[in-house]
């Protein structure tokens, strides 16, 4: 009792500082997670000092596999002094806001370094990652041949301002890779892809109005961030302060996977839209697989209007498939925009799309779009022997395989708990959903249990197994997951949800 008085001081103290911090869902998430913790082991610092980086790596990919989740407080002293240290110099403590665990209320673990599927904490506990940096990490963490790509190329200078033959070695893999490319332009991010090719479209269209789908989150670009919604058609209302009436009043938001509305949208306005932008696989409402038909609608009906069709799969891009989502589901759009693991880990993003379209980019074409560090060569080397790696030894039949082993046991844990739940998964992206119904789209995902999901969170965090913090997120894992890690995952689960009230 006493220890959870301190605690709840320590949040009252935390939440004066980082005042979006909810301490109430804190409390409780980490009681109701609490009430298994049968016994407190902290978790034997990563041993013996072993110099050859391979080794590291392989030792730390396959030592998970010999232990069963031990239970451990939820976030270790160091990383809620960092937290309180953070919280007094950046908003809110963090450079991105998924990071502070706002969702699930609490204090975030702070890591001090990764390897294969591991992070470990300032407090030197291990932890199973399932979010692999929100996607780049499908190699692992840290894996060798990236980490001396980068050091090689970092030792030949790390900016230029000029071009290079490996950003053309990129380009060359990115366009053999991804069915709709054939020119691309790398940039810094998957926002500022997403960006570009929204600027793209409406260039090449002459015409103002783009369509998103509540629940698709394309970085924090004006004119996208629009979220609510419901099935009708409506003009699209700002979702942050900030964002001005202005830059999203061309924005028309549409419910995903809804075909009748994407249809009568564009017998309305058809003439009138630039673009039509989605996520091919949802990750940003936890994971949300579309229809055949939803996708099919969207390809004849943005053809036919002459719109531009934007697939963004920063997400999906060399995860659900080497080719992304279009590749796996078989429908080309006309633009792509790309991040996460494009960039093997570093910031680096691209969009790229017919070629007819991208020779409207400056300076082949008028249309600006520009970066000082675009294109950067230690970028460009991690990402590049990521794609080469992924492609000479594709890991996603493996993938494919664990993220079946997982969903059926998250699934079976949940059914056996009694708890009413959705398992989503595509590959190696998955959201389990503390809901009854399957979840098309943001409708449904906001009828969620969060505070369900909260209790799960924190009870796999005792467990050292690390998902995302927000039921509205998908978890990812590497090629350095082993059956036995999925297994692991699984008896944790079972243990966590049947303690949930
Ligand atoms: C589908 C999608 N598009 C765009 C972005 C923005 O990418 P970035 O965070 O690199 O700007 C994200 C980020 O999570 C994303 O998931």
């Amino acid at each position: 009792m006493e220890q959870v008085d301190a605690r709840r001081q320590k949040d009252r103290r935390l939440a004066r500082i980082c005042p979006t911090m909810d301490i109430e869902n804190s409390s409780s998430a980490r009681q109701g997670a609490s009430v298994f913790a049968i016994v407190v082991v902290f978790r034997r610092l990563f041993g013996c000092v072993v110099f050859a980086s391979n080794l590291i790596w392989i030792t730390a990919t396959l030592s998970a596999s010999k232990s069963t989740p031990n239970v451990q407080p939820a976030i270790g002293p160091k990383s809620v002094a960092a937290f309180e240290r953070a919280c007094s110099l950046m908003p809110g403590g963090v450079n991105s806001p998924a990071r502070a665990f706002g969702a699930v209320g609490g204090s975030p673990l702070f890591i001090e370094r990764a390897a294969g599927p591991h992070l470990f904490d300032l407090d030197g506990r291990r932890y199973l990652d399932y979010i692999g940096s929100w996607g780049p990490m499908i190699l692992g963490h840290a894996h060798p041949e990236v980490v001396e790509a980068i050091v090689a190329a970092t030792r030949r200078g790390t900016s230029y301002g000029a071009p290079t033959e490996a950003e053309s070695g990129l380009a060359e893999q990115i366009i053999e890779a991804v069915p709709s490319i054939e020119r691309v332009r790398l940039v810094n991010s998957g926002t500022e892809a997403t960006m570009s090719a929204i600027r793209v479209a409406r260039g090449v269209t002459g015409r103002e109005k783009i369509i998103k789908f509540a629940g698709n989150y394309h970085g924090h670009v004006d004119s996208l961030l629009v979220a609510a919604g419901s099935s009708a058609a409506t003009l699209g209302v700002p979702d942050s302060p900030g964002v001005t009436d202005g830059a999203t009043r061309d924005t028309i938001l549409l419910s995903y996977n809804d075909v009748q509305g994407l249809t009568e949208t564009f017998q309305q306005h058809g003439q009138n839209i630039a673009a039509l932008i989605l996520e091919p696989v949802v990750g940003n409402m936890g994971c949300v697989i579309p229809t055949q038909d939803f996708l099919a609608a969207a390809r004849s009906l943005t053809e036919t209007a002459g719109t531009v069709l934007i697939f963004d799969e920063v997400m999906t891009g060399f995860r659900v498939a080497y080719g992304g989502a279009q590749q796996r589901f078989g429908i080309t759009p006309d633009m792509t925009t790309l991040g996460k693991i494009v960039g093997g880990g570093m910031p680096l993003g691209a969009y790229g799309g017919r070629a007819s379209i991208m020779d409207q980019v400056l300076p082949a074409g008028k249309i600006f779009q520009a970066g000082t560090l675009s294109g950067n060569p230690v970028a460009v080397a991690a990402g590049s022997t990521t794609l080469r790696l992924l492609k000479q030894n594709p890991p996603y039949e493996q993938l494919e395989r664990l993220g079946n082993r997982l969903a059926e046991g998250l699934g079976k844990a949940a059914s056996d708990a009694g708890i009413e739940h959705q398992v989503q998964q595509v590959g190696s992206m998955m959201t389990l959903f503390f809901n009854k119904h399957p979840i098309n789209n943001w409708d449904d995902a906001d009828r969620s249990d969060r505070a369900k999901f909260a209790q799960y969170f924190w009870g796999m965090i005792e467990r050292g197994i690390y998902m995302p913090c927000s039921q509205f997120e998908a978890l990812f894992f590497s090629q350095t997951h082993t059956e036995a890690m999925i297994d692991q995952t699984i008896i944790a689960a079972s243990e966590v949800l049947a303690a949930i009230e």
